[in-house]
């Protein structure tokens, strides 16, 4: 016995026989100290809202799946009503939406689309048509006093703008007296308000 193990060794005798300090192997005792860290990093983590829970990562790809939706879309550059539809389900399309018609739209049609120069676009009096793509049409183009937006605005935005509009349609804000004759609200194909 070399003396290093008999170093080792330690003191107790039981039956004549003697322990042998046999320690676990360093990569053992580093990794149960790495997975004990881990745990308590862990839970400090995620069980105090510092990080992003399930319910964040859920949100997280459903949005990253809104927004794949839409740029398929759009690569398909074909654009009729359950297209525009898509986008009022993309809470990232409204929200771009909104802050371009609070931007652009409100100086006529005032930021809670209520009417000023432009009509009341709450109300259940429309001028043209109110189905998705009746809206697309009429702020791509423009109609009378209204700006034909197509020119300005990338054509994604025109979208999201008349699918923003169509989430407007029968919220019946008082505002401008109505103008044009009285529509139903349309139904929205495959997406409902969230
Ligand atoms: C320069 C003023 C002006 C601006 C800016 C403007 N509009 Fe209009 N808008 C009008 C007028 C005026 C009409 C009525 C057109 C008509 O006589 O048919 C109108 C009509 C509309 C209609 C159709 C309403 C109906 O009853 O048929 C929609 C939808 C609309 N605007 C959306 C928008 C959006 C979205 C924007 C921003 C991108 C916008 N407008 C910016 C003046 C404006």
């Amino acid at each position: 016995m070399s003396d290093r193990e008999e170093e080792n060794l330690r003191e107790h005798t039981f039956d004549g026989i003697r322990e042998y300090d046999n320690p676990m192997p360093a990569w053992w005792t580093r990794t149960f100290w790495a997975t004990f860290w881990f745990a308590i990093l862990y839970v400090g983590y995620f069980h105090s809202k510092v990080g992003r829970d399930v319910v964040d990562e859920y949100d997280a790809d459903m949005q990253a799946f809104y927004d794949k939706q839409t740029a398929d879309l759009l690569a398909l550059g074909e654009v009729d009503e359950p297209m525009l539809g898509t986008f009022i389900k993309n809470k990232n399309a409204m929200s771009e939406a909104l802050a371009q018609f609070t931007k652009v739209c409100a100086t006529c049609h005032k930021a809670d689309a209520t009417g000023d120069i432009g009509p009341n676009l709450t109300d259940a009096h429309w001028l043209g048509g109110n189905t998705l793509m009746d809206l697309y049409t009429v702020i791509k183009d423009g109609r009378n006093k209204m700006p034909p937006w197509g020119k300005k605005l990338r054509p994604d935005v025109v979208m999201k703008l008349a699918a923003y509009v169509g989430t407007l349609r029968g919220t019946n804000l008082p505002g401008k007296a109505p103008e044009g004759k009285p529509l139903a609200v349309p139904p929205v194909p495959e997406a409902k308000r969230d």
